[in-house]
């Protein structure tokens, strides 16, 4: 059986979560678009189509780890998996900076290592496109 302080604690987490997940918001409450990434010989692929907003987007695939922030940068695009090189906990994406939840480590949003503890940059895929679709390896 729940205490009270552990019931308000639980409740306040999912109420949260249900909020957030619900309306696709970062911690910052800046809507995120998430793509479901098709994967074939080891090439993740999104529809251009799909992206209607926003300067990122999060590429998701149930064989990730987490998912990839995926920023579009004039005619290119940066792609990173969210997962934090200490320990691996899901970084939040931001426009600029990214933020580890679990030890406060930071980066860039290309990926470098602003903050510690994380002494290694976020894993980077190579990424190139066509007319229709965005693509990730
Ligand atoms: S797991 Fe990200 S800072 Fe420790």
């Amino acid at each position: 059986m729940l205490d009270r302080r552990k019931f308000m604690k639980t409740s306040s987490l999912a109420g949260t979560a249900l909020c957030c997940g619900l309306v696709g918001l970062t911690s910052n409450c800046t809507a995120i678009q998430y793509l479901d990434a098709t994967l074939e010989d080891q090439t993740m692929s999104v529809e251009k189509s799909q992206w209607t907003e926003g300067e990122f987007v999060l590429v998701r695939n149930p064989r990730l780890p987490a998912p990839i922030y995926l920023r579009k940068n004039d005619d290119n695009y940066t792609a990173l998996l969210l997962e934090c090189t200490h320990k691996q906990c899901e970084v939040r994406p931001g426009t600029q900076v990214l933020k580890c939840p679990c030890h406060g480590s930071e980066f860039s949003n290309s990926g470098q290592v602003l903050t510690g503890p994380a002494e290694k940059d976020l894993i980077s895929f190579q990424t190139w496109h066509d007319q229709t679709h965005i693509h990730l390896r």
